[in-house]
């Protein structure tokens, strides 16, 4: 199979990543006889640099052009602390999302058996937990009306959503619970805005297509509390956007490992594969940088974008044997040593071309 990839590797530790999956990405290739076309593209702060826009039209094509985009992270701390910059490596995100319509954010939250401890939850709350979030990605408050007004000193974010846009979201969260446990929740705050008294009248609605699906409507306040107290009760979670990014940044401490979280961004015209991870500034070109997450980012885009679930599995395999065997980096080290962003690579490629039983 051909598969064109469109690599957009961005900023702090994305490219280190980045071309970590790359490896493991090719070797799978080699393996199954698949042929991967990858083309660069210029995102955030380095898309700033070099032509003044974080998501330039170039980048744009490539990615029209793509059958998936594995992306790395944006961010650059010269921007934090500058709430006047005329243009931030963030906006690159959000009107890639837009443009690409990517219009759910699936961020699947497991955890690792060999790795439970690293949790700052107890053991006994977060073993078997076993979820998805899926986030609406291109409406609600990011995409809103806003503005400022009385010479300045009142300013307004406003959260709109159609009952297509939901039904989109909703209806993909029931197609994943049906190929799961089937239990889906609508993570809403309906007793106060009516934004989310759509979401849930239109997800009500929805239930007679999926009768075998289990429903539960939940405030987003309490899925915050039970997210903590006891994951494993949950499945699929649907969400509108700002709620979608803070329980999902929730969620990714359950694991234990930021460093360990894959994510993909379903679009209309192309799906988009990344760490759950930023750019983490403070350890960019240092070669220490846990690269699993991208790589399995990858992983789930060999399933996702390309139905191979083959390739998917023997990804998943060899990120396993590595964490099994201590071959890790430095923040899952413990008192171990430490490998190099580049030598856990290495490995995992090495892994993939020496792996036996696999039908090509
Ligand atoms: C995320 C990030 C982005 C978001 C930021 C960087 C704009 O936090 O992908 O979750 O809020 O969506
Ligand atoms: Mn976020």
């Amino acid at each position: 199979m051909k598969l064109n990839i469109a690599l957009l590797p961005g900023d702090g530790i994305g490219p280190e990543v980045v071309e970590q999956a790359v490896k493991v990405v090719d070797a799978v290739a080699v393996k199954f006889g698949h042929q991967v076309n990858w083309t660069f593209g210029l995102t955030g702060a380095a898309a700033i640099d070099e032509v003044g826009d974080p998501y330039p039209e170039s980048t744009h094509e490539i990615c029209m052009a793509a059958d998936a985009v594995l992306f790395g992270a944006i961010g650059h701390p010269r921007y934090d602390n500058d709430p006047k910059a005329p243009v931030r490596p963030e906006q690159g995100l959000l009107k890639m999302r837009k443009k690409l319509g990517l219009f759910a954010n699936v961020r699947p939250t497991f955890t690792f058996p060999s790795l439970i401890d690293n949790s700052p939850l107890k053991r006994e709350r977060i073993e078997g937990t076993d979820l998805i979030i899926l986030r609406e990605l291109t409406g609600g408050i990011y995409f809103g009306e806003r503005g400022r007004k009385d010479g300045g000193e009142t300013a307004f974010d406003t959260c709109t959503y159609t009952r297509d846009e939901v039904r989109r979201l909703a209806k993909l969260g029931f197609e994943m619970a049906m190929n799961r446990r089937k239990k889906l929740c609508c993570v809403d705050k309906a007793n106060v805005l009516e934004s989310s008294r759509l979401w849930r009248e239109t997800v009500q609605d929805m239930e007679r297509e999926f009768p075998e699906v289990t429903v539960s409507y939940e405030f987003v306040d309490a899925v915050a509390m039970r997210l903590v107290q006891w994951p494993s009760s949950y499945d699929v979670l649907i969400t509108e956007n700002l709620f979608g990014d803070i329980l999902t940044d929730e969620a990714s401490v359950i694991s234990g490992s930021m460093g360990l979280m894959p994510s993909a961004s379903i679009g209309i015209h192309t799906s988009l594969f990344e760490p759950i991870h930023g750019s983490y500034p403070q350890a960019a070109g240092k070669d220490i940088a846990n690269p699993l997450a991208t790589v399995l980012s990858a992983a789930m885009m060999f399933e996702d974008a390309f139905g191979l679930k083959k390739e998917a599995a023997l990804i998943r395999d060899v990120v396993n044997q590595s964490l099994a065997e201590g071959l890790v980096t430095e923040d899952l080290a413990g008192n171990n040593k430490a490998y190099k962003t580049s030598e856990v690579g290495d490995w995992l490629a090495a892994q993939v071309s020496l792996a036996t039983g696999i039908a090509a």
